[in-house]
């Protein structure tokens, strides 16, 4: 049988982890972290985007539905700015599970709303790195459950 994909997308900035602001977001490099991702989780295809670009992402997350099950996405700092994004997420078919590395909602009073989370099937905010593994187990449940 063919293995259930899913798409982690990464939004602006977040192509800079491990040397951006390590005190909040940690030293450890995305591709690196994916690595493990891929070891742990041998029975799903996991595909990886990330983009600086709003509009690149929006063309992503349309395109997502032909070869995923499922998004997990950490939109970085669009999550509280980008209408057209969560617009994007809100008009596909298949679920979607927010990840923030911080708990945005204890940080600057800009970064506590998130356009996206209303359009999500679920949130793990504020786990680091982690939060990607834990939203991935999610995914294969909601998978798994027939979505
Ligand atoms: C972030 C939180 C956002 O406010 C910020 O702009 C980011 C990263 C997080 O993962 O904690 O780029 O999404």
């Amino acid at each position: 049988m063919q293995k259930p994909g899913i798409l982690i997308i990464n939004g602006p900035n977040l192509n800079m982890l491990g040397v951006r602001q390590p005190e909040i977001y940690g030293n450890v490099s995305f591709e690196t972290y994916l690595e493990n991702l891929h070891a742990t989780f041998a029975e799903v295809t996991l595909g990886y985007y990330q983009s600086n670009h709003e509009g690149d992402l929006i063309d992503c997350i349309q395109e997502s539905t032909k070869s995923y099950r499922g998004i997990v996405i950490n939109p970085g700092a669009y999550t509280h700015t980008s209408v057209a994004i969560r617009d994007a997420l809100a008009g596909i078919q298949i679920p979607v599970i927010e990840v923030h590395l911080s708990n945005i909602y204890s940080r600057e009073q800009f970064r506590r709303i998130s356009l996206i989370k209303e359009v999500c099937v679920s949130s793990f905010v504020g786990f680091g790195l982690d939060g990607y593994k834990m939203a991935v187990e999610r995914m294969m449940e909601f998978i798994r459950a027939g979505f």
